[in-house]
């Protein structure tokens, strides 16, 4: 009994993964699949759909109106390459969205409705290389440090955002970065934006549209271009410094001059204390020699001088 009980439920078990696996790998309905790519582009999902098969390298789920990325099910995916999200409604932290998708090469999560990235937002993406982030209006904070794992990325894009500061070593630590997208945010360029507008203008990327990376606040400085307002802040923000170093010379300027005046003051007393003790010398010198005793309480008192030397001798 037990040993036909054994290869029933073995086919059983075979069987029931051969249907999850059909169920699993079939098409999404509307979508069109080809070799390793599914393609939703337009289809007015609501969700992102369940059934993408598991090897799919490709998965384009472009202008569609979803609003959540499923963990669980987005990480099946292990072979994923490549993954297009625009123009959605996605809007949750990503926190622990992009787990085991680690062959990642190109994210597209441009026009969604982002708030903030932070450094678990794409920490296991270490093939990214290409990251686009720009049009999402509600994206106002990129923590410091948010793409340190991503040393590949080469093209990053954070235009048309709510972004106001970003921290300069965020983008500057990326070895292999070439073109970083910038434009049409509101730059607060404060004095903190000085370190940025500088490495803007030091670091050679490509900066598309650069025309409008400029500034929204303050606004004396609203629609001032981001790599001519370095100047501006030089201005700016050192003048303070500015202060602190005239203190700080008048300081020193007062010190060398008390320093002198007192030098010139002692120098005078030798010079007094010199004058007449050779003048007391020579007039000891034509002197009986009764006044002896007096003479070498002074000569001991000042043994250098060449005369009392003469005098001992
Ligand atoms: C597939 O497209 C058709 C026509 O465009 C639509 O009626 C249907 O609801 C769509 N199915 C799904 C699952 O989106
Ligand atoms: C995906 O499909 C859309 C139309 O449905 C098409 O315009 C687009 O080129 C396709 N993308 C790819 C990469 O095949
Ligand atoms: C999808 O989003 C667009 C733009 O936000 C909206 O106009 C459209 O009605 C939405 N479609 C559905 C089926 O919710
Ligand atoms: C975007 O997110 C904000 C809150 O983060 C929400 O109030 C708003 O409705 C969202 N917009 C869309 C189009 O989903
Ligand atoms: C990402 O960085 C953290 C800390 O810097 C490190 O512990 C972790 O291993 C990195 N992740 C990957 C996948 O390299
Ligand atoms: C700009 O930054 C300065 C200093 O960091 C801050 O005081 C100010 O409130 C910011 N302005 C805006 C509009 O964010
Ligand atoms: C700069 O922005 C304006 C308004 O958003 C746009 O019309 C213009 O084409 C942009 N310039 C470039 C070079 O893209």
């Amino acid at each position: 009994m037990s040993s036909s009980n054994g290869p029933r439920s073995l086919r059983l078990v075979f069987l029931f993964g051969i249907v999850l696996a059909s169920k699993v790998l079939s098409c999404p309905p509307n979508c069109t699949c080809q070799y390793l790519e599914v393609n939703c582009t337009g289809k007015q999902l609501q969700e992102y759909p369940l059934t993408i098969p598991l090897d799919t390298r490709q998965l384009i789920l472009a202008a569609n109106n979803i609003s959540y990325l499923p963990s669980v099910e987005l990480n099946f995916l292990t072979d994923l390459v490549y993954l297009d999200c625009r123009e959605n409604h996605i809007g949750e932290d990503l926190g622990f969205t992009f787990i085991s998708v680690v062959k990642l090469v190109y994210l597209d999560l441009s026009a969604n409705n982002l708030t903030r990235v932070t450094f678990t937002s794409f920490s296991q993406l270490t093939n990214l290389v290409v990251l686009k982030l720009s049009d999402n209006p509600n994206l106002v904070e990129i923590e410091k440090d948010s793409f340190a794992n991503n040393s590949w990325l080469r093209h990053l894009d954070v235009s048309r955002t709510g972004l106001t500061f970003l921290d300069t070593s965020t983008v500057s630590d990326l070895p292999n970065l070439k073109s970083l997208g910038l434009s049409g945010n509101p730059w607060n360029c404060s004095c903190s934006f000085l370190e940025f507008s500088i490495w803007i203008k030091e670091s050679g990327l490509n900066f598309p549209d650069a025309e409008n990376i400029s500034c929204y606040s303050p606004s004396e400085l609203r629609g001032w271009p981001v790599p001519d307002v370095e100047t501006q802040l030089h201005y700016i923000c050192l003048t303070h410094l500015y202060q602190w170093d005239y203190i700080f010379l008048g300081l020193v300027g007062f010190c060398i001059f008390s320093a002198g005046t007192l030098a010139a003051w002692l120098a005078g007393i030798c010079a007094v204390l010199y004058e007449f003790h050779t003048a007391t010398g020579e007039d000891d010198a034509d002197e009986d020699e009764e006044e002896e005793p007096r003479w070498q309480v002074s000569s001991l008192r000042t043994s250098p001088w060449p005369t009392s030397l003469q005098r001992e001798m």
